[in-house]
């Protein structure tokens, strides 16, 4: 127990040295003092970098209870670590049934929390429908990813949302660097991790084109992978095939592929007929935030049976002879399997999360979603900036004139 709390501690230590943005933020906002007090519940992936969220809100004021926004991407030793040397109220363990999951969900809600933070939108879907008696004390939520909001959007269609939540996925320093970047890099950890194989001059298939897809074919790319993209939206499927990669049906990239990472946000994204199309051989996962992504049953009912060839990789024997696999039971490979995203980037990630849950308590807003005030990406780009020694040109007042005006054209 003590070498899994000392891990952790190290983890947590490696990761504050890296998050100077978080640093700033949470400096100015514990000397605002707007936090103290406040209880926050907050479902995250329970690893370093949202350990040190978490200790960010503490060490501001703020009483926090964290649970895992996933059963099977907590960092146990992180978790010890917190709670062991920190004294941190956190409910998940990786591997964490079902049941237990949303058990522990309901104990970060014991102390009624001000603000809640989320990440993929079961945090807030619970309290709308099991625990309503809370909704009139909170304040207001923030909300860390795309699934997330996307869910949060169709509760504020229906009328259904009861408080505001800050959507911090939709800030320019969120989604252009961690659902990028982030993905792009963690993703190609997690593969590699649970594969140890050869990613340069392999076939290699992303479901879904959005910013973590962009990241993922980017990355695979740089590895020396021959990347194909499937997509259902025209846009992003042209902006594909302008960035140099093979675009067509998933039910047709698939016989070709070596790999296949799905991030779309969207369920079945292969389904049966990917599965019975899909090459002999060939390395399933998902970054996406649910597991649905790839069909289980669909894999399952195509196979005679299964066994784990690996640590993280299940060997599914198809009846027709094919050998396919799939990572981590098709949950975020980054997370299940890899440590997740850098530390750099969750540091700007993190800083909005601060900076939303600051904002969320004071001022009123209404009901509904929210985008992160202009002024506040600014300060976290400005942040990052300042961090990595960057100057950046300013505007002097004639430019300003010029831009503001309409009547000098040349
Ligand atoms: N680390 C913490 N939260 C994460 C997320 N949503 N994606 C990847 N890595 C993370």
């Amino acid at each position: 127990m003590r070498e899994l709390i000392e891990k952790g501690k190290k983890r947590l230590q490696w990761a504050r040295e890296h998050m100077k943005v978080l640093k700033k933020v949470r400096e100015e906002i514990k000397e605002s003092r707007s936090l103290e007090g406040k209880n926050i519940s907050m479902a995250l992936h329970v690893e370093a970098k949202t350990g040190i969220l978490a200790l960010s809100l503490a060490e501001a004021g703020a009483k926090v209870k964290m649970a895992s926004c996933n059963p099977l991407s907590t960092d146990d030793s992180v978790a010890e670590a917190l709670r062991e040397e920190y004294g941190m109220d956190v409910y998940a363990k990786r591997g964490e049934t079902e049941e237990e999951y949303y058990e522990n969900l309901n104990r970060i809600l014991e102390h009624e929390p001000d603000v809640v933070i989320d990440d993929g939108g079961d945090l807030v879907s619970l309290i709308h429908t099991e625990r309503k008696d809370l909704i009139e004390g909170i304040k207001g939520g923030c909300e860390e990813t795309t699934t997330g909001i996307v869910r949060l959007r169709a509760m504020e269609k229906d009328g259904a949302l009861k408080f505001p939540v800050m959507s911090v996925n939709d800030a320019f320093m969120k989604h252009l660097f961690d659902n990028r970047y982030g993905t792009g890099q963690s993703t190609i950890d997690g593969l590699m991790t649970a594969t140890n194989l050869q990613l340069s001059g392999k076939k290699f298939l992303v479901g879904g084109y959005g910013w973590c897809g962009r990241g993922i074919a980017m990355r695979a790319k740089g590895m020396g992978a021959d990347v194909m993209v499937s997509e259902v939206d025209p846009i992003k499927a042209v902006e594909a095939k302008m960035d140099g990669f093979d675009v067509g049906p998933a039910k047709e990239n698939i016989k070709r592929a070596d790999f296949v990472v799905t991030a779309t946000g969207c369920k079945h994204v292969i389904g049966d007929e990917e599965i019975k199309n899909a090459k002999d051989g060939c390395i399933m996962a998902n970054s996406g935030h649910f597991n649905n992504e790839i069909d289980i049953s669909a894999l399952e009912d195509n196979s005679e049976f299964s066994r784990t060839a690996r640590e993280d990789v299940m060997e599914y024997s198809m009846k027709d002879g094919r050998k396919l696999y799939l990572l981590a039971d098709g949950r975020l490979v980054n997370l299940a399997v890899g440590q997740g995203h850098p530390a750099e980037i969750m540091d700007m990630s993190f800083a909005l999360q601060m900076l939303a849950a600051d904002h969320v308590i004071n001022n009123d807003l209404e009901d509904g979603v929210h985008n992160i005030p202009r002024e506040l990406d600014e300060k976290v780009a400005r942040l990052r900036l300042e961090a990595d020694g960057i100057k950046i040109d300013k505007l002097s007042q004639e430019q300003k004139e010029y831009m503001e005006g309409w009547e000098e054209g040349t």
